[in-house]
């Protein structure tokens, strides 16, 4: 089993609130990312006996969304963004420095994403879901370091328990 007990109670109240069982795959999926950090096949085909649908079903739904992480990240989830008003204000540079000071760090994931709506604060990334935006590559790294070395609190990697938070 994928829930803890306590999950599994609150999993079976969210599927009696649909009129149709498969209508609460998405909200089982943030409860199942909230306990792990991440959407193990474990959870997905626990999911799948909760709402009556194959797991195959689950990971076709979940795999739309790119906030569903399909393995384990690090503490700080490093999102860098790439899409073009970044891209053209250096968010490339942004990504590349981050992957080349945090690949070997297993505390740290960094990811590739799309828009993050922040454009006027291009480049920008999120760590954790916190917004960090008109960024050097240093000054990126420096962010990080700050999440590491407590000088900054995150949130949750799965985006809850939220201490600050927004756009900074
Ligand atoms: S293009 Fe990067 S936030 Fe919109």
């Amino acid at each position: 089993m994928a829930f803890s007990p306590e999950n599994r109670g609150r999993a079976r109240t969210i599927v009696a609130r649909y009129p149709q069982s498969r209508s609460a795959i998405l909200p089982l999926a943030h409860l199942a990312q909230d306990q792990d950090g991440w959407l193990s096949d474990e959870a997905m085909q626990e999911i799948a006996e909760l709402t009556g649908v194959t797991a195959a079903q689950v990971q076709g739904t979940c795999s739309f969304y790119t906030m569903f992480k399909r393995d384990p990240v690090g503490k700080y989830l490093v999102s860098v963004c790439t899409n073009v008003t970044c891209l053209v204000l250096g968010g490339p540079e942004l990504l590349e420095e981050m992957r080349h000071r945090y690949d070997a760090d297993p505390d740290v994931t960094v990811e590739e994403v799309e828009c993050l709506a922040a454009c006027d604060g291009a480049p920008c990334m999120q760590v954790n879901y916190d917004y960090h935006e008109l960024l050097t590559p240093d000054a990126a790294a420096e962010v990080v370091d700050e999440y590491k070395s407590g000088k900054r609190r995150a949130r949750t990697v799965s985006g809850t328990a939220v201490v600050g938070g927004g756009r900074a």
